[in-house]
């Protein structure tokens, strides 16, 4: 079954100066898949990611998610949909401050209106999954970076979302904390059959994914499917890469 289709999207920033930054893009996520997209800076993967996460609407071109135009959908409507069907993970964790680990997860509950049993028995499970159950009464100032995005996670996984979206989640992350994290993505998709989508500049956090699609000015540039090597997978993801061209990091060997 296929859970996400992007046909023919176009995305037009306008201002002083008009920009395209995705052209004529076509991308089916099967149901269960695990999708990495890679490419340069600038070459519209966040807006890509935005499109998707119904957050900005393409200039022109479908989205559909489970079978849904999201974007023909009323403001609550939208709201109801994005916290049924779609879970987020940032760099930055975007977190609450104010709020305390226990909340920051449990917020899309909070504003579903689920019952505090049903909440507290979720947040119990998960937090148990994600090795984070110690740290649900500390601010987030008091907890790692590590933990932040496990934090995260949670909060992205607790309604059990069809589809993951996340954008370099593992970009603020040192690479024992980004394994970590790619290992509770992996596990989230294999054990859950979570859909996910991830934007990363990481090869080694590539190479935990089924597909990698390849962007470039826009478009799509090539994509690769893992085989049954994990090590064949990532030379090829290193591999375009430096076909690509554009700033890359450098990144040790695969150690998964
Ligand atoms: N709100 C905006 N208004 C105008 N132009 C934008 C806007 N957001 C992004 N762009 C431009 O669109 C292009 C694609 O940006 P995007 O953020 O999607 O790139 P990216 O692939 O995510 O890059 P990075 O790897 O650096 O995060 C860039 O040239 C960027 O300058
Ligand atoms: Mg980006």
């Amino acid at each position: 079954m296929t859970l996400l289709k992007v046909e023919q999207v176009n995305k037009i920033y306008t201002g002083n100066v008009n920009y395209q930054a995705i052209s004529n893009l076509d991308l089916a996520v099967e149901k269960g898949e695990f999708v990495g997209i890679m490419g340069p800076s600038g070459s519209g993967k966040t807006t890509l990611l935005n499109m998707i996460a119904t957050i900005d609407p393409p200039t022109s071109g479908t989205v559909m998610i489970n079978g849904a135009n999201p974007y023909s959908l009323s403001f609550n409507e939208l709201a109801a949909f994005r916290r049924k069907e779609l879970g987020f993970i940032f760099q930055s964790f975007n977190l609450l401050d104010t709020l305390t680990v226990r909340e920051n997860i449990l917020l899309p509950l909070t504003l579903d209106g689920t019952s505090l049993d049903i909440m507290n028995e979720k947040l119990a499970i998960i937090a148990e999954k994600l090795g984070i159950s110690h740290i649900l009464p500390k601010r987030t100032y008091e907890i790692s970076g590590g933990e932040s995005q496990r934090t995260a996670v949670a909060r992205a996984a607790i309604h059990e979302p069809k589809l993951f979206l996340a954008d370099e989640p593992t970009g603020n992350l040192d690479s024992k904390n980004s394994e970590e994290v790619m290992q509770l993505l992996s596990t989230l998709n294999k054990k859950e059959e979570a859909t996910i989508l991830l934007v990363t500049h990481d090869p080694q956090a590539a190479s935990y994914c089924d597909r990698v699609v390849f962007i470039k000015d826009g478009s799509l540039y090539n994509e690769i499917y893992r085989g049954d090597n994990t090590a064949v997978f990532y030379q090829q993801i290193m591999d375009t890469l430096t076909l690509l061209g554009g700033k890359q990091h450098v990144i040790p060997p695969v150690r998964h």
